[in-house]
């Protein structure tokens, strides 16, 4: 089994929306028994709580499930329980770096998947409003991953 994980600030903008429009290609392509994805935040302040109702309006726009996906917090141990570590923006990865086991883990800026993108960091959309930017981001970088999921690991 194979295990993703996205991590943003709260997780419950940016890293949900990635974890279901990922879990929705892997499924696409019939590999729900091969690949688990998960999201995270760094922050404690939504742990619990759905998707950002922006997120949800978006991934139902697009009719890609989030069914049961509430926020947590990330943890030292998901460096350990996770193949692929993905975090959205430079702060994320402060973040993630400053954790127990967080100075040498293997960490993806989520924007590294697209390299010829002018941003390189998923935007806030807490803060810019603009939750179909960050989808196209999102849906891109995660054909992306998934693509090279597949051919490094299965
Ligand atoms: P996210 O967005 O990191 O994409 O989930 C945010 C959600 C909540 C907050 C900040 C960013 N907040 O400050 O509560």
């Amino acid at each position: 089994m194979i295990n993703v994980v996205f991590v943003c600030l709260g997780n419950i903008c940016r890293s949900p929306m990635a974890e279901a429009v990922l879990g929705n290609k892997i499924a696409g392509k019939n590999l729900q028994d091969r690949i688990k994805v998960d999201s995270a935040g760094t922050g404690d302040w939504h742990i619990g709580h759905p998707p950002h109702e922006g997120t949800r309006k978006i991934l139902d726009e697009y009719q890609i499930s989030y069914e049961g996906m509430v926020a947590r917090q990330v943890t030292s141990k998901d460096f350990e329980q996770f193949d692929y570590v993905l975090c959205m923006d430079q702060a994320n990865l402060g973040n993630l770096r400053k954790l127990p086991g967080g100075e040498n883990a293997v960490i993806i800026p989520f924007m590294e998947l697209l390299p010829d993108e002018v941003l390189r960091e998923v935007p806030d959309p807490y803060f810019t409003g603009n939750f179909e930017e960050v989808y196209a981001l999102i849906n891109a970088g995660c054909d992306v991953l998934l693509d090279m999921i597949v051919k490094d690991k299965l």
